[in-house]
């Protein structure tokens, strides 16, 4: 007879639950855990590095090095009062706040320290940088605390009719310089 018994009280190699068979399987599966393992931290590490690399290097927009001279930020009814966003002005980053007036103010969001992307903080009402603690004034753009050396540099918003128009400021504005 060629083929063993399954029903035998003596298991074969090939029988579930013999030791041949445990013994082969088992390094196997430790393999696969450890595959799995390191398949989950390899995704983990890139879903957390990921973010922060795109926020510390702003991607580059698609206007292939012309100069822009003006972005559309849409309604200003999509822009509630005391609270800012980071937009692109061409290849660089940019903010704009609207005060608790309404008014609204808009400068790059390349911080003046080491170039890190600044964004607004409702809460204590600051421009602030998250690499070193530097804190900006949202109405003048203005150094106020931490590390920068200099004010953002301004961007002249205006609403024209409802939308909100983003330009390059002609020149520095007053209480503007360091
Ligand atoms: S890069 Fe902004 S505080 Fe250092």
């Amino acid at each position: 007879m060629s083929e063993h018994d399954h029903s035998s009280p003596t298991p074969c190699g090939g029988c579930p639950g013999s030791p041949e068979q445990n013994t082969v399987t088992l390094p196997e599966r430790r393999q696969f855990l450890k595959l799995c393992l390191g398949l989950f931290a390899l995704s983990w590490g890139a879903m957390t590095t990921v973010p922060i690399i795109q926020y510390l290097i702003p991607p580059e927009s698609n206007d292939a090095g012309q100069e822009v001279k003006s972005v559309s930020l849409g309604s200003i009814d999509t822009l509630p009062k005391g609270q800012g966003k980071n937009f692109q002005f061409g290849k660089k980053p940019a903010i704009i706040v609207r005060d608790a007036a309404g008014d609204v103010h808009a400068f790059s969001a390349v911080c003046s320290h080491l170039g890190c992307t600044v964004q607004y903080d409702p809460t204590k009402t600051r421009i602030g940088c998250a690499c070193h603690g530097g804190q900006y004034d949202p109405e003048t753009g203005k150094n106020i605390a931490g590390p920068p050396p200099k004010p953002l540099t301004p961007l002249h918003a205006e609403v024209v009719k409802g939308e909100i128009i983003i330009t390059r400021a002609n020149a520095p504005q007053a209480g503007k310089e360091s």
